[in-house]
């Protein structure tokens, strides 16, 4: 990381002294995974595989270039989705007329390493020559990406003294909303700071006083959790334990299971990614515990990699909030058939398979997936990158001074600065019927879909939808939960209690348990001369 970043320092030194320098790339070039030309051109960064294997270091030659596998479905529908938008937007004659869009899309393999050498690549271009010299001018108008927090918090923290504004689908830690930290960031999907509280909200509305806490130990986590805990306190929410670890840490995976195993709690409210959610999934099942309702988060809720045999068992009955699904009209047809004949590098493969194997080989594990497109209506974030395509093509149609009949002022140059101001403007309806446009913290309006883990008679889990939470609505219109429709922890049809300490008789009284939380008492009986005729509060 810190090789690609003195790279970029030293370009500026340069710059600095002499008046036109030459750039000269000091690694392999790093190429986009799927790319165009276009008179603008938008950039994105997508995990489209999520292992990526290093070269072993022998140091008596160049390393290998790092190879990557275990294809993302859904950041391949991401990058697929980018290229729909695009090519609807050239084909509309209203939207940036006689302008063309290209694009690069770089895969990241889920690395850090990758990301950041993917971002330098971006930004400079891929390929350095003799003519082509440092003019300080990105040739990317805007970066759509990460789709990981802590991978958008690095990129955004690297593109920003360039002003270029990058835009995630999906990347919804509450840290990114600070405008003085990155103030060319934008996202389509909304901030974690309504999430965490409604997740206080719903423990809330089942009576549950007494709730265990676990949470991915990165950005998305941490500061998840660290808004509900708050959230928790204020309504009146004990937290028996507030545990974390991440993908790379079984020996916390292992405590953290002993601490829920060992809790009274029968509520556990998981801020968790799918790959955490998939570990501890794991180690519950093997032990065996069965019985917790547990309450999540739009990173694992819907994940369809969480539906393994007995997963039901463990995770039946959750209840979490989801982005909403919506459908792009014509993109599963596109997954098909269009996307492979005209976006594809490799589509040539069949009849002269040799000539192509070689250059090809990076695309061979996504060619499997030609012809399949199951996937598409379950994907919940697709229609976040088809929004946030829309929102640059507006902000570009109103900078070249776009108008229907007598088309763009192309000659203009356009800075990153200026996409950034035109994006804190749009407000704009996609297809769909969804209104986009960006807060002052640059994101998008909360709006979730509450879900509910059930079995259909077959046997296999649906998402049921049970309710919303829309931010955009009046305060007392924000959440609706329709409760006889759930299905609770393990399938049971009752709801589960889940309190530290069960309310005091008529005749006694509460008394706190020394330092423990106040929703842990003893019922002791009423002292002579008082009396307590009602349950509970006292
Ligand atoms: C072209 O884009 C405009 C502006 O977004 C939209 O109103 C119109 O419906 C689009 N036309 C087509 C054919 O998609
Ligand atoms: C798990 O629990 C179920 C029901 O409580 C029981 O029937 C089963 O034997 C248990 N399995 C293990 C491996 O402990
Ligand atoms: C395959 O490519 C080779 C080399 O370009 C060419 O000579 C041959 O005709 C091609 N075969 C087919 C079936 O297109
Ligand atoms: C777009 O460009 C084409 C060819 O350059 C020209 O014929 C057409 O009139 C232009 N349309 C608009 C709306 O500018
Ligand atoms: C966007 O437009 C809608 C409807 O025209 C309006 O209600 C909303 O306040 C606008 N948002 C912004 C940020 O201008
Ligand atoms: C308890 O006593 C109070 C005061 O006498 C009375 O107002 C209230 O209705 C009683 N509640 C019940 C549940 O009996």
């Amino acid at each position: 990381m810190s090789v690609f970043l003195y790279t970029l320092l030293l370009t500026f030194q340069r710059h600095a002294k002499a008046e036109k320098p030459l750039c000269r790339m000091m690694g392999d070039p790093k190429y986009p995974l799927l790319s165009k030309d276009g008179e603008v051109t938008i950039g994105a960064l997508f995990s489209v595989h999520s292992i990526e294997s290093l070269p072993s270091f022998e140091f008596t030659q160049k390393p290998l270039l790092l190879s990557c596998s275990s294809v993302s479905l859904r950041d391949f529908r991401m990058a697929q989705t980018m290229i729909f938008a695009i090519e609807e937007i050239n084909r509309n004659e209203s939207l940036l007329p006689n302008v063309s869009i290209g694009y690069q899309i770089y895969d990241t393999c889920g690395s850090r390493l990758s990301s950041m050498s993917a971002t330098m690549a971006l930004m400079n271009g891929p390929e350095f020559t003799a003519e082509n010299r440092c003019n300080g001018q990105s040739p990317i108008h805007a970066i759509i990406g990460e789709t990981e927090s802590s991978a958008t918090v690095i990129l955004s923290r690297t593109t920003g003294p360039f002003k270029i504004p990058v835009i995630s689908p999906s990347a919804t830690c509450e840290c990114l909303s600070n405008r003085k930290e990155y103030p060319s960031f934008f996202r389509t999907i909304a901030s974690d700071y309504h999430q965490s509280r409604a997740l206080a909200y719903i423990v809330k509305h089942f009576g549950w006083t007494w709730v265990g806490a676990v949470n991915t130990d990165n950005d998305y986590g941490n500061n998840g959790m660290a808004i509900f805990l708050n959230t928790a306190q204020e309504e009146g929410i004990c937290v028996e334990y507030s545990v974390k670890f991440y993908r790379t840490e079984p020996e916390k995976l292992q405590n953290v299971v002993d601490i829920i195993k060992k809790g009274t709690a029968k509520v556990i409210v998981a801020f968790l990614t799918s790959s955490e959610m998939y570990n501890l999934l794991e180690q519950l099942s093997i032990q065996n515990i069965t019985d917790l309702q547990m309450i999540g988060v739009e990173g694992w809720i819907t994940a369809k990699s969480l539906i393994i045999p007995n997963s039901f068992r463990v995770l039946g009955g959750s209840l979490g909030f989801a982005v909403r699904k919506i459908d792009i009209g014509g993109f599963a047809d596109y997954v098909i058939k269009a996307f492979w004949e005209t976006a594809f590098p490799c589509s040539q493969t069949e009849g002269n398979f040799s000539q192509y194997a070689l250059s090809c080989n990076k695309y061979q594990d996504l060619l499997a997936l030609k012809n399949y497109n199951e996937d598409v209506p379950e994907q919940r974030y697709s229609s976040n990158v088809y929004k946030a395509v829309y929102a640059v093509a507006h902000s570009l149609h109103s900078l070249l001074k776009c108008k229907e009949q007598a088309g763009c002022e192309k000659g203009l140059t356009i800075q990153p600065q200026q996409v950034v101001e035109a994006l804190k403007r749009v407000n704009f309806t996609v297809k769909m019927g969804d209104r986009v446009w960006f807060d002052s913290t640059g994101s998008a309006v909360a709006q979730y879909e509450v879900v509910n883990w059930q079995q259909d008679s077959d046997g296999s889990v649906q998402f049921k939808p049970v309710g919303y939470y829309d931010a955009s609505l009046p305060p007392h219109q924000r959440f609706v939960l329709n409760t006889e429709n759930i299905i609770w922890a393990g399938g049971q049809l009752e709801k589960p209690r889940s309190v530290c300490s069960e309310s005091c008789p008529p005749g006694t009284r509460k008394a706190a348990q020394k330092g423990r939380p106040v929703c842990c008492y003893d019922c002791i009986p009423c002292a002579d001369g008082e009396i307590s005729n009602e349950t509970g509060h006292f």
